[in-house]
């Protein structure tokens, strides 16, 4: 597809890379840019070949936040009216993996894309943040929940209220990524697609219910988040995936999954 803010590949046939391209703006978000990324992120869900996708920007940013040039002369009756950013929240509708390869700035907006994303791989070169309090105003994009989930209460505060940036080094050991990889152009990026392929590796039915089960446990209470994962579970042994893997494992081969 022709998209003017992103590039999409397929770096491996099971994986679809996209990468967002504004390079001038560090990849501010604007709204055609998230327009864009939504569609490729549909159309990676629906490939039957593609098993993870990796997103990531550029070595320089990750995305430098939502575009303040474009929101700073809205008003209240425009953003109200419109659901403004209602549409960020597509891309936690999508079933298959997300890994965030980020390097550079990933601040407001893009930090908060990254935490939308299901794992994030970081380069020595990070740096994440919550700058909107210099701006007059607060996360937008779910930062003010999805980074409180993950670094808890007094870390969030403190990055919130100060909008002072925070390392990669920081992120690692807040738990906010998952890996700070070694230094090198394009390292973040290598080591996602190399992640992703071992992903893409398993049962892609496993991988979905996976995914929706460790997720539900944001939503959920912890009985009733294990009441989910129990259902979910049995249901695996509806599928094909679950005779084969564990046919393989029983004799002593690697198993053949069909994604069915
Ligand atoms: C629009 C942006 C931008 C942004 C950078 N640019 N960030 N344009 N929106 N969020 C543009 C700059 O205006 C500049 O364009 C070009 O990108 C390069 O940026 P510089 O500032 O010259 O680079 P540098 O001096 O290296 O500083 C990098 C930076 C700084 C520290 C990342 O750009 C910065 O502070 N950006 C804003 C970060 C921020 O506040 N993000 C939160 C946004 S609010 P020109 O044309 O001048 O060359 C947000 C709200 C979320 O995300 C709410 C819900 C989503």
């Amino acid at each position: 597809a022709d998209y003017e803010h992103i590039l999409t590949s397929k770096p491996e046939p099971t994986i679809s890379l996209i990468t967002l391209n504004r390079p001038r703006a560090l990849n501010a978000l604007c709204s055609p840019l998230f327009v864009e990324l939504n569609d490729a992120l549909r159309k990676a869900d629906e490939d039957p070949e593609v098993g993870a996708i990796v997103l990531t920007g550029s070595e320089r940013a990750f995305a430098a936040g939502a575009d303040i040039k474009e929101m700073k002369d809205k008003e209240f009756s425009d953003v109200y009216k419109n659901n403004f950013l209602e549409n960020w929240a597509t891309m936690t509708k999508i079933r298959k993996p997300i890994i965030a390869a980020v390097s550079g700035f990933a601040l407001g907006g893009g930090c908060e894309l990254a935490l939308m994303c299901d794992i994030i791989l970081a380069s020595p070169t990070a740096k994440f943040g919550q700058p909107e309090i210099n701006l007059g105003v607060i996360p937008g994009g779910g930062g003010s929940q999805r980074l409180t989930h993950a670094i808890g209460k007094s870390r969030a505060m403190e990055i919130i209220l100060t909008g002072r940036q925070f390392s990669a080094l920081e992120a690692e050991q807040w738990g906010v990524v998952s890996k700070v990889v070694e230094e090198g152009e394009g390292q973040v990026v290598k080591e996602a697609v190399a992640m992703a392929k071992v992903i893409a590796s398993k049962s892609q039915i496993a991988v979905q219910a996976a995914k929706e089960v460790v997720s539900a446990a944001y939503e959920l209470s912890l009985p009733e988040g294990l009441r989910f994962e129990r259902r979910i579970f049995h249901g695996m042994f509806a599928t094909n995936d679950q005779k084969e893997g564990m046919a393989a494992f029983a004799e002593k081969r690697k198993p053949n999954f069909s994604h069915s």
